[in-house]
């Protein structure tokens, strides 16, 4: 493979809310030369609090804007990490993101265990075979015993797990972590709550008593032998292959067990792999250049209202000012100030390699899941919608402005905010959504960009999900029965909107060559 794509790694950190992600991005950036203080990326989760706090959340969007991607050097590698928001509403943002990446880290609070959004987000790398790393963190608070907390992760997140570094003891009695991957013993002071000594030691010797007391190395040896009984040998194969997850342990907040994880990660970690497209695979060394859009961010400067595209580059070379194909509308672009992204700053490039993220000014000419190409038709796959888990009627508060409504609600869409279906028999909108503060982000910018006023009005519904079948007489038969709950998505495909679990049982259990679909792609 070309060394400089070879030497990438694109990724994504991703967590429970809570659980230490930003807090571990950061220290990431801080060891990458991108920040000198600890502190200086600001979360860009919505607290709590916020969810009546609209100016809080525009503000915490915009930091979202330039910490969207973050890029460094680190030793030979360029390492790409692509932020997610870490607010479970805008959780079809972070399962679209994780289509644009390599391989995971997953955060866990090691006092917490496996939290709802893990599971989920679990989910979808293994909808998309993502190798993922485990970094149980806040170690340095009283939490679960590492053996019962490895077995909770193999059993909730169904996937095998290899520690690569242990713990010695937990909470005030943290004393450090023995790096497994590299035989090395870290220390560390929980009063001055950083990295004291490393220090080399065979677990065998005597030193190791003298380094941390001859009862806790009594109990190190005793996990170890436990560990290399129980788990077999690392195989970065089987990691590769997204059946086996690596797992640290460490405190993020104290920079205590992250540098071993991120020298561990760069060296194990995945380059950019091959991309599905509709027509064949993508390998990331093919000449030729071609990438997708899995984002698009508004600038929230209504004077200045242009977007953002962000495009993973899956193949070649992208570069300034040459002419791409955007194999929806079958026009030819040029991109004369593509951006790439350093922390807080963004600046001008002139190529970016596979496995990168380019940004690219859209003014409207983007949706989600487009294809640019140096001239083949292909189109990627993988960007799944999820069955939305809110409805609500959108209606026009202001008919003078319906041109406006329209066009806002189909920009909104393209970029993904929610989904929107079109009720087959009364022909009203409803939009579907994953969490509550979706429905008050499209009010807000229909009418600060849009200058459309809305109205939502109830829908009930448990679910929308897409239907197909290979019988077309039963088809027919069942859109004509539930004609009233019978919708299309913006591609125009059928969805069924069920009002309750029970109807959507009876469904499938009346229509048995239906397919009933719980995600877009299939
Ligand atoms: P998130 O992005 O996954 O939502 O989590 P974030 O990094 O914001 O961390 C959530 C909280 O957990 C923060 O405290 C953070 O300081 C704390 N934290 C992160 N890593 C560790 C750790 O290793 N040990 C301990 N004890 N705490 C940790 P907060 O009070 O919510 O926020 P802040 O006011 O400190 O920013």
């Amino acid at each position: 493979m070309n060394p400089e794509i070879e030497r990438r790694r694109t990724f994504a950190i991703i967590s429970h809310p809570d659980a230490g992600k930003t807090t571990l991005t950061e220290k990431f950036l801080l060891f990458g030369g991108q920040i000198q203080v600890a502190g200086a990326v600001k979360s860009n989760k919505i607290r709590k609090t916020a969810t009546s706090d609209w100016m809080e959340i525009e503000k915490q969007r915009g930091i979202s804007v330039s910490t969207s991607v973050m890029e460094f050097d680190y030793k030979d590698y360029k390492v790409n990490i692509l932020d997610t928001p870490g607010h479970q509403d805008f959780a079809e943002d972070t399962f679209r993101t994780l289509t644009a990446v390599d391989s995971c880290i997953i955060v866990v609070d090691g006092a917490k265990g496996v939290e709802t959004q893990t599971r989920k987000l679990m989910e979808v790398c293994r909808m998309r075979n993502t190798p993922v790393i485990i970094f149980v963190n806040k170690m340095d608070r009283e939490g679960r015993d590492p053996f019962d907390l490895l077995d909770e992760l193999e059993q909730e997140l169904q996937i095998g797990v290899r520690p690569l570094s242990w713990p010695i003891n937990q909470g005030v009695k943290f004393k450090g972590v023995y790096n497994i991957y590299e035989n090395e013993l870290n220390l560390f002071t929980p009063d001055k709550q950083r990295v004291t000594e490393k220090v080399s030691v065979d677990v065998n010797s005597g030193y190791l008593d003298e380094c941390i007391g001859a009862q806790d190395a009594k109990q190190l040896r005793d996990d170890l032998e436990l560990v290399a009984g129980v788990y077999p040998e690392f195989d970065v194969e089987t990691y590769r292959a997204a059946e086996v997850a690596p797992v640290f342990f460490g405190s993020a907040l104290n920079n205590f067990g992250v540098q071993e994880l991120l020298d561990c990660f760069v060296k194990i970690a995945p380059s950019p792999r091959p991309t599905k497209a509709e027509e064949r695979d993508v390998n990331p060394d093919e000449p030729k250049f071609s990438g997708f859009i899995f984002k698009i961010t508004a600038n929230i400067d209504p004077n200045h209202r242009s977007c953002i595209a962000f495009c993973k580059v899956c193949s070649g070379k992208f570069v300034r000012n040459q002419p791409y194909l955007h194999v929806r509308n079958g026009k030819t672009i040029r991109f004369s100030s593509p951006t790439q992204f350093m922390a807080q700053r963004k600046s001008t490039i002139d190529e970016a390699w596979a496995g990168d993220i380019v940004g690219l000014p859209d003014n409207g000419v983007f949706k989600i899941g487009d294809t640019l190409t140096e001239g083949e038709k292909i189109h990627f796959r993988g960007l799944p919608s999820f069955s939305p888990e809110l409805f609500k009627y959108i209606e026009n508060d202001d008919p003078m402005k319906a041109k406006q409504l329209e066009k806002g609600i189909n920009q909104l869409m393209d970029e993904g905010v929610a989904q929107l279906f079109v009720n087959q028999f009364n022909g009203r909108k409803i939009i579907g959504t994953v969490g509550q503060l979706q429905f008050e982000v499209i009010q807000y910018r229909l009418e600060n960009e849009y200058n459309a006023k809305c109205r939502w009005e109830p829908v009930h519904l448990y679910k929308a999900c897409w239907i197909e079948s290979g019988d077309e007489a039963e088809l027919e038969n069942f859109k004509k029965r539930k004609y009233q709950y019978m919708a299309k998505d913006r591609e125009g495909r059928d969805v069924f909107l069920a009002d309750s679990g029970y109807v959507l049982q009876m469904a499938q259990e009346d229509f048995k060559n239906i397919k009933f679909h719980f995600t877009s792609e299939f």
